[in-house]
């Protein structure tokens, strides 16, 4: 089985495994995870995981569908009217749209709080899953996404320079990018110094993939985005295009990207760790003028 097909597995087990409060509820949970996604936080994790060799168990798949569950729960709040404001996501009606608000409200709220759930009862030892479920919860919460959200909503409207930029996306995105390499090593029992690097990597592709999101905001159309093209400008928001223009967001792209690749190959001469999954996961964020 393909791994985006053995995460949306491990998804559904978990919303089967229960007897049902509210059909509606995960009907609601479940329409927003069936839009698809590109499902680059689980998939960084699982070819990180199989780059220092590990077999992937079921468990692996549990922590990679907790963590899509956290993104897609920051997605369906991320376009409520009180926030982004959006009415399409993944191609399809956002979560709001197809339902109603309060319904999305609570979509995100159960997505938020199953992925706790989901590791804790995954089949690994006691002391990797406290690790996972403490970083999980930091990068998702008031110390990483959601108080980037908070930066970011505070932000609009306001001319902001590029230190308050930088701090808006490693938080509102960065961190839920920095999860996956981190997990990856404490998953794999890798030393702190290479756990280090993987945060400095995932540090790195955090800053990355925003760039490239606010780069396609204005350069891609909806067929592409599966979302409103052109939003930021129109909600007055900080981004690198906006700052610093579309050619040096691109080189800014560029650079972050080949900067983390760097990192995976100094990892493959110290370490016995397989860079050729993720340098090409890392190559497929390119994007050119
Ligand atoms: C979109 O994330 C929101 C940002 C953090 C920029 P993705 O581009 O990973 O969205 P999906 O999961 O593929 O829909
Ligand atoms: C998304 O940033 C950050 C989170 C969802 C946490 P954006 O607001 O730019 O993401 P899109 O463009 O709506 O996907
Ligand atoms: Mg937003
Ligand atoms: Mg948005
Ligand atoms: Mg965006």
């Amino acid at each position: 089985m393909d791994k985006i097909k053995a995460i949306d597995k491990a998804i559904h087990r978990y919303y089967r495994s229960h007897n049902v409060v509210s059909s509606d509820l995960i009907d609601a949970i479940l329409y927003s995870v069936e839009s698809g996604g590109k499902r680059i936080r689980p998939m960084i994790l699982l070819d990180l995981l199989e780059g220092f060799g590990l077999e992937l168990t079921a468990a692996h798949f549990d922590v990679a569908a907790a963590l899509e569950m956290v993104h897609t729960g920051s997605l369906i709040h991320d376009d409520l009217p009180a926030m982004d404001n959006d009415d399409y996501r993944r191609g399809r009606l956002t979560n709001h749209k197809q339902f109603d608000e309060a319904t999305a409200i609570l979509a995100g709220d159960s997505l938020f709080l199953d992925a706790t759930g989901l590791i804790a009862r995954a089949d690994l030892d006691v002391t990797i899953k406290l690790d996972l479920m403490q970083h999980l919860s930091h990068c998702s919460g008031t110390f990483g996404m959601v108080g980037g959200q908070m930066l970011d909503m505070k932000g609009e409207g306001k001319s902001l320079t590029l230190d308050q930029v930088q701090l808006i996306h490693a938080n509102k995105t960065g961190t839920l990018l920095v999860f996956p390499f981190m997990a990856a090593g404490l998953i794999a029992k890798q030393t702190d110094a290479v756990i280090r690097q993987l945060e400095q990597a995932g540090r790195l592709i955090g800053q990355a993939f925003q760039v490239r999101d606010d780069i396609l905001d204005v350069t891609a159309d909806f067929e592409t985005l599966g979302k409103t093209p052109n939003k930021d400008l129109t909600a007055g928001k900080s981004t690198y295009p906006a700052l610093l223009g579309l050619d040096q967001s691109y080189a800014v792209l560029e650079d972050s990207l080949n900067q983390a690749i760097a990192i995976f190959q100094e990892m493959a001469r110290k370490a016995s760790f397989k860079p050729d999954a993720i340098v090409a996961m890392i190559e497929r964020l390119r994007c050119h003028a």
